[in-house]
């Protein structure tokens, strides 16, 4: 991780103290410029030549995750000691939104591995299990997998009826994840479970196992609209039998750790949809200049101009908002509320920018000789994933309830 390292340790002579400021929101300190630069020039030169491709193939992109893994990318808050980059929330937005401009996929599968597989590992794991399941576990080429959904619910994530029963000195879990992000290519995966299916939601623990292993098995490839160089899939429990060690936090804590890491996760689908959003202007402003239409470039007509400028609109406020949750994160302060209304504008941002940039491209936007079509189809999971649009609404509604309890 020596680039981000670099980085890291250069941070601590520049902000020991005042960094954490919302100041940021105007402008970025030097070390978060640099990264944000570093992981835009790796997406410019390694990712958006190839993202068309990895798309049309569905295909992974090992290599790429293995490159952004050794420069610090894919454990990006882990501290040093424990092999990551020492970076913050802030960081780890600037650079889910650069590489995501690049190619989506290439984004999501940062995320989950960032805030999905190490994020709760990092905050209620054991100091043993941190150093099992973070550091050494993978060679750096592998990711890891979040499972909560199951088929029968999603949104409603406290009614998950996957079983885990103690016989002896093991838990044996039986049942069905859904939509497993990553889940093909992953080497472990936290999985949350019922110990005691009357307590509803208070019964639901998480559960490490590694990846592949006995009574674990994955289903198809789901066939998906965007997004398809990431793999997503059923993870099939059979009587699969872990030690008790592998339980995370305390029987019973599942669901709370599932919703605070989904609180911290949001934030980097906010950066993965901005990514997206960006992508999709960069590519219209750009055609918006080259293509004429009755004897002038199309982004001399105000019907052009008006859809740029709105679209930027869009971005800048979505992009506040990221910084903003992400600052308030790393300032140790509440961002639930925040986390949600960034992943609820970034996400309506990109399904909006990526709309409008189709339009400005005429034909051009509907085939895939450009990238148009692609940020549109991959736009559309941002408003879905790690909790809808609906959902979102509700956890902002509800924040809002308090402060102004009576
Ligand atoms: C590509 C992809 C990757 C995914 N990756 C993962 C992953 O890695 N790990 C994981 O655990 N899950 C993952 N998911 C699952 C995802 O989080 C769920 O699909 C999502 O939470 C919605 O759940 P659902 O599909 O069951 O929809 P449902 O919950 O059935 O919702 C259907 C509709 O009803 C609305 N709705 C539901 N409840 C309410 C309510 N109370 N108020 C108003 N409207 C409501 C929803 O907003 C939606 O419009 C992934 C999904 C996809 C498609
Ligand atoms: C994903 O995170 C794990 C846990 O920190 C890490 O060991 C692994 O190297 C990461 N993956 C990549 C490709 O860097
Ligand atoms: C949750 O989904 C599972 C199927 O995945 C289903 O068996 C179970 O009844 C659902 N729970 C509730 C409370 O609806
Ligand atoms: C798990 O499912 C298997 C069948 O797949 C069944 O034989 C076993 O009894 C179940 N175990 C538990 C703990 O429910």
């Amino acid at each position: 991780h020596a680039l981000i390292n670099h980085i890291a340790f250069l941070s601590l002579g520049l902000c020991l103290s005042g960094c954490r400021s919302l100041t940021q929101l105007a402008e970025l300190p030097e070390m978060h410029q640099m990264l944000r630069q570093t992981c835009r020039d790796y997406a410019d030169r390694e990712l958006t030549p190839i993202a068309a491709k990895l798309d049309k193939e569905h295909s992974f992109p090992a290599k790429q995750i293995q490159e952004l893994g050794a420069m610090g990318v894919l454990a990006m808050e882990v501290p040093d000691g424990l092999g990551g980059a020492g970076m913050d929330y802030l960081a780890y937005s600037l650079a889910v939104e650069e590489i995501s401009r690049g190619c989506a996929s290439t984004g999501v599968v940062v995320s989950v591995n960032n805030s999905l597989y190490i994020g709760p590992i990092l905050k209620f794991g054991t100091e043993e299990q941190k150093k099992q399941w973070i550091t050494p576990f993978t060679t750096g080429e592998k990711v890891g997998c979040f499972a909560l959904s199951e088929p029968g619910n999603g949104s409603d994530a406290g009614a998950a009826s996957t079983i885990a029963r103690q016989e002896g000195d093991e838990w044996v879990l039986n049942g069905t994840k859904a939509w497993i992000t990553n889940s093909w290519d992953a080497s472990a995966t936290v999985v949350f479970a019922t110990t005691d299916k009357s307590l509803k939601h208070k019964g639901i623990s998480a559960f490490l196992i590694p990846m592949p292993y006995p009574g674990l098995s994955l289903g198809k490839k789901e066939d998906k609209l965007g997004i398809r160089a990431s793999s997503t899939a059923n993870i099939i429990l059979e009587d699969c039998r872990i030690p008790l060690g592998n339980m995370l936090g305390p029987r019973g804590a599942g669901f709370k750790i599932a919703m605070q890491t989904l609180d911290s996760g949001r934030i980097g689908i906010a950066a993965q949809a901005l990514g997206i959003a960006q992508a999709a202007l960069d590519c219209a402003a750009d055609y918006a200049h080259k293509r004429t239409a009755f004897g002038a470039p199309i982004g001399k007509m105000q019907a052009i101009q008006f859809k740029l400028a709105d679209m930027a609109l869009a971005i800048e406020s979505a992009r506040l908002l990221t910084w903003k949750a992400a600052i308030l994160r790393d300032a140790k302060k509440p961002f639930t509320k925040e986390a949600a209304m960034a992943k609820l504008a970034a996400s309506e941002a990109a399904t909006y920018c990526s709309h409008q940039s189709i339009q400005i491209l005429g034909g051009m936007g509907y085939v895939t000789d450009m990238p148009a079509e692609r940020h549109y189809r991959d736009a559309r999971i941002t408003e879905i994933y790690e909790g809808t649009s609906e959902i979102q609404r509700l956890v902002i509604a509800n924040q809002i309830l308090k402060e102004y309890q009576p």
